[in-house]
């Protein structure tokens, strides 16, 4: 957390706070209405003196330190040594970079999340963001334990850890069902879906197409986002840069899961600038005849394209069968081949970037996480679905171009923290990136919105 959070005077506001909190979380009607008017007001009176008292702190000169690294001149290969982005852009922000927001848990039953975790994929697959953000909140500084000081419900379901016994994938029918019921049990319980229609409420939709629970396009978008869902916020790793319908509804785009301790041990073995002897790269499912599913190729038959027209080309190693000792070929590879399977995302991009090989994206339109965190057109390449056959002459050019620029942002230490979740948070790792997105969606929040007009109408 940033310095000025732990000044004195910034606690003005939290404690301001704290003297409203009622013991108990269900107050009567009555109660409500004393305290939403008083609420309001000492509310207000703290946010002035906040402003006022962040104004102090950030004007004087001695109490902000790590504006002196804010210099392009500032180079450092030591991880620890790095003052993440935000942090830096934090000194000039007198609310700080997460606003003093406040992110309250729902505690469900265990049968919505935490009995999944029996079978112990459930906490590392590549959907497990659902877990991870969850875990994270637990023992973040924004979480709050009184609901009536939170800005953000997140209501903790983990949706993809039933993993089916025949093939072993996620089986997502349930998904609806199991958000509804959670829906339906927190508006009973709380006053606080009903109040905002849950837009205050946040969720985590991991998969494929996100909100819509399910792996073939057509039929999520037949499906479409549940309307219970329609008015919260969704994080979610489905995102296009065009209309979809599995995107119409307040969202931020993250990255799927790849377990930090993992990336970790592999890069004690193959170093990030260490020698790397495959030229292009790529695993994973590339069907040589893809099946015509309801007028649908898998990959948008890209991957086929690229298993014909560079299987046997000396430069690409391709291969089409799982393997345990895939993190080490990508932290030995230069390029990485990132192209669409069903979704246009994938767990590669995440893997590449934190393994240092230039991911190339081939997935028209694809929205990617945190882009204020991750200028992704200076650490990746982007190549068009219809441009795949000529992949081999473009990462040419670029390897005898622009491929060290590229290189060096990508192995800037910012960029691969900024798409790890961390088991607890950590400034600028990926649960900080979702924290920083929501408080940019604080005017949605059910207590500022009542400061914001109060303020208005004293005006
Ligand atoms: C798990 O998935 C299977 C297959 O989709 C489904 O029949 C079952 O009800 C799911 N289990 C739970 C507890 O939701
Ligand atoms: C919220 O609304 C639902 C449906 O109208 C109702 O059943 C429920 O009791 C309400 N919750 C609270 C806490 O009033
Ligand atoms: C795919 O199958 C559909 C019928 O399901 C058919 O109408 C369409 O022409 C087929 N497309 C191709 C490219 O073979
Ligand atoms: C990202 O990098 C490009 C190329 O260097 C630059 O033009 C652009 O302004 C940068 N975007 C952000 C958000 O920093
Ligand atoms: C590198 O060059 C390619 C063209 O060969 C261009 O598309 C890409 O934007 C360049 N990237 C950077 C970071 O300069």
């Amino acid at each position: 957390m940033s310095e000025q959070k732990k000044t004195p005077k910034g606690r003005v506001f939290y404690v301001g706070m704290k003297l409203l909190q009622k013991p108990g979380n269900k107050p009567l009607q009555e109660k409500n209405s004393f305290f939403h008017t008083y609420y309001k007001w000492v509310l207000w009176l703290s946010l002035s003196l906040y402003f006022f008292t962040s104004y102090l702190i950030t004007s004087n000169p001695n109490t902000n330190t790590p504006t002196s690294r804010d210099t392009s001149s500032h180079v450092s290969n030591s991880e620890s040594d790095v003052v993440p982005r935000t942090i830096m852009d934090s000194t000039t922000n007198t609310l700080g970079v997460l606003k003093n927001m406040k992110v309250f848990v729902y505690e469900l039953p265990p049968k919505y999340n935490t009995v999944w975790l029996a079978n112990k994929r459930c906490g590392n697959h590549l959907f497990a963001s659902e877990v991870a953000i969850h875990r994270a909140l637990l023992t973040s500084e924004v979480r709050t334990f009184d609901p009536y000081e939170a800005d953000f419900f997140f209501v903790p379901v983990y949706v993809s850890c039933n993993f089916s016994a025949v093939n072993g994938f996620p089986a997502i029918g349930h998904a609806r069902a199991l958000i509804s019921s959670a829906v339906n049990l927190v508006s009973i319980e709380y006053p606080f879906w009903n109040r905002s229609k849950g837009s205050d409420h946040v969720f985590v939709a991991s998969h494929d197409f996100g909100a819509c629970f399910h792996t073939l396009e057509h039929v999520a978008i037949a499906e479409g986002i549940p309307q219970i869902l329609k008015d919260s916020i969704v994080l979610q790793t489905f995102g296009v840069n065009h209309r979809h319908p599995c995107q119409e509804v307040e969202n931020v785009v993250i990255p799927p899961y790849v377990s930090p301790e993992s990336v970790r041990r592999t890069l004690e073995n193959f170093p990030m600038k260490g020698p790397r002897d495959i030229w292009a790269f790529f695993r994973g499912k590339m069907e040589v005849h893809p099946k015509n599913i309801s007028g649908r190729f898998y990959s948008k038959r890209v991957r086929t394209e690229i298993w014909r027209k560079f299987n046997g080309d000396r430069r690409f190693y391709l291969q089409r069968h799982r393997f345990s000792g895939y993190q080490l070929e990508v932290a030995r590879s230069v390029f990485c081949l990132c192209p669409l399977g069903w979704a246009p995302w994938s767990p590669r991009l995440v893997e590449s970037v934190a393994l240092g090989c230039v991911p190339v994206i081939i997935a028209d339109g694809i929205r990617l996480p945190f882009p204020s965190a991750v200028n992704w057109s200076e650490i990746s390449l982007t190549v068009a679905e219809r441009e795949v056959g000529k992949l081999g002459k473009i990462l040419e050019r670029v390897a005898a171009t622009n491929l060290s620029d590229i290189q060096r942002n990508l192995w800037d230490p910012r960029t691969r923290r900024a798409l790890l979740f961390n088991k607890e948070v950590e400034e600028g790792d990926a649960t900080w990136q979702v924290l920083v997105s929501l408080s940019e969606k604080l005017g949605r929040s059910y207590p500022r919105s009542l400061v914001n007009g109060q303020l208005e109408s004293d005006t």
